[in-house]
């Protein structure tokens, strides 16, 4: 019965979960906002009502590594762009690496920013389209990022891009810390987390309210625009933000463009899904490693968009029939695509386009014809895929002999639905930062209160014969009963939870303090978000392992081994993997102090109970446990003996 239940409640749970995280693509308006759109103007083989914006991200240019990513990125501001000829460029935050050689410490090296100040000088590309630069995570704001990028202001803001068909409006949002933390403590962005002072802490939420506000405003400046488009460099998982949350904040948005998860090093090429308001979140791969850019249109208020690598031409972005996943009734008059009376095709390439093929459902319907510039069109019947999915495919080719297909699933229904990637939606649409801290606290949590329960309880009579789970309990009980390693893993426990994990140079020239639930610097205190993250590295991979260890130790003690002689006597395939695991996380553990060194500076190297003390306390542990004579580790051994005579 109870199996039952219990079985109902996780499908019950799997269900929601599920649902969450897999938004389909069609959504109902947000709340208040019903907006009817009118089915004119609808696509058709005029040149009009149409622009195009282009997206790169995560630039990295480095005084130390891959000099190609700047060399590549003269290109692109030479050749790609007047090909492309965007109305509106967006670089959505990393535009340098500032890291050191070592990869390890982070700096602000000018020169990086003059890299990009003269490539953006050379190739003019200022004057070919509006250049909008952000900065993410690895900018120290006050430092050369305003004097050496395009556009000058700080903060978020509001940019509109007027046309004679209508008003676009483009909003950044501006998440990262000021002053900005280094490495890894600005992965996560906060809405004003400027200058919060130590002494009233509790206004905290007040003044992420003030940040909030000001992007409502925006979003309320932006009511009468044809549409909204919000960029920033965070995803909105990696945001932290007040009620009701960044989110609803921009759930008048048809998309919200960002960058900084790099595609997780590859892992999802595509991070793609849609929030519930309907508002589309676009992860765009970095310009890093995978030279990746994007191109988003709007073409009679159908937004698409394509995401392309540098280089690989020709480019092909159809923009009628638009595919029906990235499609939101709230926000697109989608009955347009019934009404046109052409496909359209925007399609780029540096040489001559010979041919434009178009197919659905894998019937050639013909070749598009060149109307002015990129835009191909081709006469169509709409009515004809007016029920269920049909599949569109273009293939274009220019005159290097290049060729580029294009496809994807279009529909005219609106009770249909496709779902997004389940893995992609769970990575932007978690609240990380949530997760990391509940995960933290319950696994300091566990071994406190086993290490508290185990104390008390009476040791356990050994009997024969002696299964894993009385092995592992016997050892607990060694361990909690003997004072010294009793009160030592109580006290790195609580420690790690609460006490200062180490003193150093969190910005550069001011001396802050790290917890796992913030940082204090300079007088102003940041919420934490990555510190529940290395905290939950620490306790998983070190704290916990290394009380395992000395259970084990302690265990083997008990046996009636010292150190010299267990390595004879206990059999041979348990010894060497458990010492030799032990041996890697240690040596991890003093990498990391290593890493304190080189990126907070020698007193965070010195004064960090949480990593150099750490090893020191490894050490005499390991020593103790080999050396140690106790009356209540002889009453153990007696224990053992007894039984291992009977
Ligand atoms: C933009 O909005 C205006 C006002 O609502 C409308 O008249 C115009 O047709 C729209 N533009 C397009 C391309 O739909
Ligand atoms: C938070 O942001 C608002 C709007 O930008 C600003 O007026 C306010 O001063 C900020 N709070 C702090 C403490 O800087
Ligand atoms: C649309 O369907 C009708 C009837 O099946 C057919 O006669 C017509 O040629 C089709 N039109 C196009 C453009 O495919
Ligand atoms: C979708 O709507 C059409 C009419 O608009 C209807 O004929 C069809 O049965 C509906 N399909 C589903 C699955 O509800």
């Amino acid at each position: 019965m109870l199996r039952l239940a219990a079985g109902l409640l996780v499908a019950a749970l799997a269900a929601v979960l599920l649902d969450w995280y897999s938004p389909s693509a069609e959504q109902k308006a947000p709340k208040g906002r019903a907006r009817s759109f009118s089915p004119q103007p609808a696509p058709g083989a005029e040149a009009g009502n149409l622009f195009w914006a282009l997206q790169i991200s995560d630039l990295h240019i480095s005084k130390f590594l891959g000099p190609e990513r700047a060399s590549d990125f003269e290109k692109f501001c030479m050749e790609t762009i007047p090909v492309i000829q965007p109305a509106l460029t967006f670089v959505t935050g990393d535009l340098t690496d500032s890291k050191m050689k070592d990869k390890l410490g982070s700096d602000q090296f000018e020169a990086e920013w003059q890299t990009y100040q003269t490539i953006l000088k050379k190739s003019k590309v200022m004057e070919k389209t509006k250049w909008i630069d952000i900065k993410g995570n690895h900018v120290l704001p006050s430092f050369f990022g305003r004097k050496y990028s395009a556009w000058q202001k700080e903060g978020s803001f509001h940019y509109i891009h007027s046309t004679t068909f209508g008003k676009y409006s483009f909003i950044c949002v501006d998440a990262t810390l000021s002053p900005g933390l280094k490495r890894p403590y600005n992965f996560f962005g906060i809405l004003n987390a400027t200058y919060i002072p130590l002494d009233e802490s509790e206004k905290v939420n007040l003044l992420f309210q003030n940040k909030m506000q000001e992007l409502s405003s925006l979003a309320a400046e932006s009511h009468d625009s044809n549409h909204t488009i919000w960029f920033g460099h965070y995803p909105t998982s990696a945001i932290i933000s007040a009620s009701p949350g960044i989110r609803m904040a921009m759930s008048s948005a048809t998309a919200y463009l960002c960058g900084h998860f790099h595609t997780l090093g590859g892992l999802m090429p595509v991070l793609h899904t849609r929030h519930h308001h309907g508002t589309l979140e676009l992860e765009l791969g970095d310009w890093m490693d995978n030279r990746k850019y994007r191109i988003l249109a709007f073409d009679h208020d159908l937004f698409s968009f394509v995401d392309v690598i540098f280089e690989e031409w020709p480019v092909v972005l159809i923009t009628n029939p638009k595919p029906f996943l990235y499609s939101s009734s709230a926000h697109e008059p989608l009955q347009r695509l019934l009404h046109s009376t052409h496909i359209r095709i925007l399609a780029f390439s540096p040489s001559p386009i010979n041919l434009v093929k178009v197919s659905i459902d894998g019937v050639h319907l013909g070749d598009a014809i060149q109307v002015s510039g990129p835009l191909y069109v081709l006469k169509w019947a709409p009515q004809n895929y007016s029920l269920g999915f049909h599949q569109i495919e273009v293939t274009v080719q220019d005159g290097s002999d290049r060729s580029t297909t294009q496809l994807h699933t279009f529909a005219m229904e609106e009770n249909l639905s496709l779902k997004f990637d389940l893995f992609a939606s769970w990575i932007l649409l978690t609240d990380h930062y949530i997760w990391v801290r509940t995960v933290f606290v319950l696994l300091v949590a566990l071994q406190i209160v086993l290490l508290i329960i185990i104390r008390y309880r009476r040791k356990p009579t050994l009997k024969y014969p002696l299964g894993r789970t009385m092995q592992l309990s016997f050892s607990l009980h060694i361990l909690s009963k003997i004072n010294l390693f009793y009160y030592t893993f109580l006290l790195l426990n609580l420690y790690t939870l609460l006490g200062p994990w180490f003193i150093g140079e969190i910005i550069d020239g001011h001396i802050g303090i790290c917890f796992s639930f913030g940082v204090f610097v300079d007088g102003h205190f940041f919420e934490g978000s990555t510190t529940f993250l290395v905290g939950i590295m620490q306790v998983a991979f070190f704290n916990l392992p290394l009380m395992a260890y000395m259970c084990w130790c302690l265990y083997i003690r008990c046996q009636g081994h010292c150190f010299s002689s267990h390595l004879y006597h206990v059999r041979l395939y348990w010894v060497v993997p458990i010492h030799l695991i032990m041996a890697l996380l240690f040596s991890w553990q003093v990498y990391s102090c290593y890493f304190l060194l080189k990126t907070y500076g020698t007193i965070a190297f010195f004064l960090s109970p949480v990593r150099t003390w750490i090893v020191a306390l490894t050490v005499f542990l390991f020593y103790r446990a080999w050396k140690l004579q106790s009356s209540m580790l002889r009453t153990f051994i007696l224990e053992m003996k007894n039984y291992q005579s009977s």
